[in-house]
C-alpha cells in the first residue's frame, strides 16, 4: 500500500543530482522535514531512505504534539561525489525549485549533510524553510536543541533504570559525533556521564579527549559494557545481530530509524533492553524551530517545549508497562492516534 501522500523525484536541472521529496503526511497540518545530502550507492537507496525518514517524521510531530506532518528531502549523491561551493548552490537551488513548486505543503530544515548556510540559500527562491541563519530571521542550528531534547529523554530512562534522573557516573556508550552527537557529548560530559564515544571520521578523537571520553571503534562500541547506548549516526544500527552483542541496559539516542527493521524492536524487549523510539528521543530540533518559528514561542518557552520530552518518554513507558506492550508499540499507538484523530471520518483509516 502507498502510505505517502507525494513523491516527487526530479533530475535537478542544474546540478544533474536526484532530488527526491517524499511527503508523508499533512493529515497534523503542513509537512516539515530536513534536508539529507548524503551519498548511496544508488538513487533508489536515496530514494528508499526518503520512504522511510519522512515515514518517522509523521511519527515525530504526532508523538511530540506538534500540528505538523512529515516529509523529507534526500539528495542522493553518487558514492565519492564531492561537492565544490559552486555545485554545493547548484544543488542546493536545484532542491529549493522542488519545495517550491509544493506551495507550502512541505517546509524543508537542515539534517545529515545540510547546515542552517544551506538554508539560507534555499531561502533566496522559497519561503518554506526552517532553521536559516539568525541573522536572517530563521532560528539557527537546530542540532543543540535536539541533543537537549534526548538528554531530556536519557533523564526519563536514568529514572526508569535507577529511580532517579541524575546522570553523574552514568555509563554511556555514544555512536557518533556530528552535528547532534557532538553537541549531546558536551552536555553528557557536563553531567559527569562516564562516556565511551565514536565515530567513522578518526578524526574527532580529537574530541573524545578534550572531553576525557573513552574512544571505541564504531564496530567496538556497540557491545560497550555500559548502561546506555546512545545512537547518535546514521540509521539501521539496531539489527538483529547488534541486538545479539548489546550489552547495555537500554538504547535511547537522536538518530532517526535506528531500527533495521520493526521486529528489532522486540528482540530488544525480549532481552530486558528499553529501547526509546527514535522519533521521541530525536524531536528537539524539530520542538525548537517549529514553535518558535510558526508559532511565535520565545526561547525559554520552546526549551520548556523541548525539555517536555522528559515527561513524554516517562509517560510512553508507564503505559508500555500498564498495557504489557512493548515502548515501540506504545509510541506507535500514541502517535496514531492523534493523526487519526485529526482526520476526517470520511477518509479510510
Ligand atoms: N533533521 C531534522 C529531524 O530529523 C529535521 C528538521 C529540523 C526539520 C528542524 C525542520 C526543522 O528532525
Amino acid at each position: 500500500m502507498l502510505d505517502h501522500e507525494q513523491i516527487l523525484i526530479r533530475r535537478g536541472p542544474r546540478s544533474g543530482l536526484p532530488v527526491i521529496l517524499a511527503l508523508h503526511s499533512t493529515a497534523l497540518g503542513p509537512a516539515a522535514g530536513g534536508l539529507r545530502l548524503w551519498r548511496y550507492p544508488d538513487w533508489r537507496d536515496g530514494l528508499a531512505d526518503a520512504l522511510r525518514l519522512s515515514a518517522a517524521m509523521t511519527l515525530k510531530f504526532a508523538a511530540a504534539g506538534l500540528a505538523g506532518g512529515g516529509g523529507k528531502t534526500v539528495v542522493a549523491l553518487p558514492q565519492g561525489t564531492r561537492l565544490d561551493p559552486a555545485r554545493r548552490r547548484d544543488v542546493l537551488y536545484d532542491v529549493a525549485d522542488v519545495i517550491d513548486s509544493m506551495g507550502g505543503v512541505y517546509a524543508v530544515g537542515p539534517d545529515v549533510g545540510t547546515a542552517p548556510a544551506d538554508m539560507a540559500v534555499i531561502g533566496e527562491v522559497t519561503p518554506h524553510v526552517f532553521c536559516k541563519p539568525e541573522d536572517l530571521g530563521g532560528s539557527g542550528d537546530s542540532s543543540p536543541h535536539t541533543a537537549r531534547g534526548t538528554l531530556a529523554a536519557l533523564r526519563a530512562v536514568g529514572r526508569r533504570l535507577y529511580g532517579d534522573g541524575d546522570l553523574e557516573g552514568r555509563r554511556m556508550a555514544l555512536i557518533g559525533l556530528g552535528h547532534v552527537g557532538e553537541h549531546l557529548a558536551r552536555l553528557l560530559a557536563a553531567e559527569g556521564v562516564e562516556l565511551t564515544v565514536t565515530d567513522i571520521d578518526t578524526a574527532k578523537r580529537e574530541l573524545a579527549e578534550e572531553l576525557g571520553a573513552a574512544w571505541r571503534s564504531p564496530e567496538e562500541i556497540v557491545s560497550a559494557d555500559v548502561d546506555i547506548l546512545i545512537p547518535a549516526a546514521l540509521g539501521g544500527v539496531l539489527t538483529t545481530r547488534a541486538v545479539r552483542d548489546l550489552r547495555c541496559r537500554a538504547v535511547a539516542g537522536p538518530a532517526n530509524n535506528q531500527l533495521d527493521t520493526p521486529e528489532v524492536s522486540e528482540l530488544l524487549h525480549q532481552r530486558g533492553i528499553v529501547w526509546i523510539p527514535d522519533y521521541i528521543a530525536s524531536a528537539g530540533g524539530v520542538i525548537n524551530a517549529m514553535t518558535t518559528e510558526l508559532h511565535g514561542l520565545g526561547v525559554d518557552q520552546a526549551l520548556a517545549r523541548v525539555n517536555a520530552i522528559e515527561g513524554t518518554v516517562a509517560d510512553l513507558l508507564k503505559t508500555a508497562d500498564d498495557l504489557g506492550v512493548t515502548p515501540a508499540q506504545a509510541g506507535l499507538e500514541m502517535a496514531r492516534r492523534r493523526i487519526r484523530a485529526a482526520m476526517p471520518e470520511t477518509l479510510p483509516r
